[in-house]
């Protein structure tokens, strides 16, 4: 990987990674990069790290030499975040590198003990405290916390104005170190950091959008010309863009979120895989676009982006032993996890003698305090009928409808 320039005395080094699956359990088909930052003034300060997964970190010391900068000439490191994905290099750089300061935040510092062992020349920081590097370049540091872990904090040259705000403005999808920035990339690759944005939102970051919306107004009150985060591309450009992105991300949470439907069904043997079609395409006839996944052959990290983005809801699950088919269960209860709220839904689904699926949705629901609207069920015995179809296709355009007029109700009070 090749060290460019993001601006005068800034530079970004980075590793893609392909063949893992993010925190272990989400797949990256486009790959996902790591970002790191050197920032030079008199003295050096280096920001997040990359690891190569297994937390190797020669893809990092290579791109130092490149720069050359020699490891002897790091005073610094920041650490913003302290998950292993950002601070996995730390130790084998100490073996190499080790007398320097570490800068964190308060909550991060025991974290470094029970990772790292590191207890000495660790320097906490909070809002408001700066490093100054010399040269004119100081370092000003803002906790943000639970974006993504506790500890979190972003970090602000003053100078250039770049924010460094590690998991917060990323995306998923490796980066081309010829094209990095989004003043080096045609509109099209822009867009496409865009859309792995959002399932890099909904799989990482959703949980915790009421946070994230917080740490959006500290970055507002600041004069950010550059937002160079953890993953994906630096925002030289326009900044703001990715700002926009991720304030319509944090709100979809709690929606509504776009004027679509996600449509997630089931079937051991068929019976409610009938209805699937007919409800798609009634949906769409009222103009609302969806995103259908069969589970469990859809992975889940798709199926929360799609409900993420979407308003409505469509779950079609049969009964399986009193409950939900497991693999639908599974996802709703990851939904309540996610605390994705306050969306319209629609279930249908078969049963044999007894039913019992709406029940642990039901009791899904208020558990996590997902709060979701449900229309009437459509529930049937084996093989829908036609008086079934009919059923489930009138409850969807109900529910199509109600997904518009929420959307548009909540454009008209912003
Ligand atoms: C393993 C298994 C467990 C089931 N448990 C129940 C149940 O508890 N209550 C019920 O009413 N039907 C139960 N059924 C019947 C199914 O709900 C019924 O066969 C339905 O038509 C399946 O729809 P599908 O083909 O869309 O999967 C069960 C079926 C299977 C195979
Ligand atoms: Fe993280
Ligand atoms: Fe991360």
């Amino acid at each position: 990987m090749k060290t460019t320039q993001v601006t005068d005395g800034v530079y970004r080094l980075s590793a893609n990674v392909h063949d893992i699956l993010f925190e272990g359990f989400w797949p990256i088909p486009n790959g996902v990069a790591l970002n790191s930052y050197v920032v030079k003034g008199e003295k050096c300060a280096i920001i997040d790290g990359v690891c190569n997964w297994d937390g190797v970190p020669e893809t990092l010391f290579a791109q130092l030499d490149q720069m050359q900068v020699r490891l002897e000439d790091i005073d610094y490191v920041v650490i913003n975040h302290m998950e292993p994905d950002h601070s996995g290099w730390l130790e084998a750089f100490r073996t190499l590198r080790p007398q320097f300061t570490v800068y964190c935040s308060e909550r991060a510092k025991p974290l470094l003990e029970a990772f790292y062992g590191i207890v000495d020349n660790v320097q906490t920081v909070k809002s408001g405290d700066t490093l100054d590097l010399g040269n004119g370049r100081v370092l000003a540091f803002e906790d943000i916390p639970n974006v993504h872990w506790p500890e979190t904090m972003a970090t602000y040259d003053t100078k250039s104005k770049t924010l460094f705000p590690c998991d917060a403005f990323g995306s998923f999808g490796a980066v081309s170190d010829d094209a990095p920035y989004d003043d080096t990339l045609q509109e099209e690759h822009i867009e496409f950091f865009e859309r792995e944005m959002e399932r890099y939102y909904a799989n990482i970051v959703t949980a915790y959008s009421a946070p994230t919306k917080k740490a959006i107004e500290k970055v507002d009150a600041l004069d950010v010309r550059i937002i160079a985060p953890g993953h994906g591309i630096v925002w030289r450009r326009d900044p703001h863009r990715v700002i926009r992105d991720y304030k319509r991300l944090s709100s979809y949470a709690e929606g509504p979120a776009r004027p679509e439907v996600a449509v997630i069904w089931g079937s051991m043997y068929g019976m409610t895989e009938q209805m699937v079609r007919p409800v798609v395409d009634a949906i769409e006839a009222e103009g609302v676009p969806t995103h259908v996944h069969r589970v469990p052959e859809s992975g889940l990290s798709f199926v929360l982006e799609s409900v993420l983005k979407s308003s409505g809801v469509v779950l079609g699950t049969p009964t399986y032993e009193y409950k939900m088919f497991p693999p639908m269960a599974a996802v709703v209860d990851e939904l309540g996890k996610k605390r994705i709220q306050n969306r319209i839904c629609l279930r249908f689904g078969s049963y044999g003698w007894s039913g019992g699926a709406q029940r642990e949705l039901d009791e899904i629901n208020g558990r996590l305090k997902m709060n979701w609207r449900f229309i009437e069920p459509v529930e049937f015995k084996g093989r829908p009928r036609e008086t079934d179809i009919e059923l489930a296709k009138e409850r969807a355009r109900e529910l199509a409808r109600a997904v518009k007029q929420w959307v548009l109700a909540e454009s008209r009070v912003h």
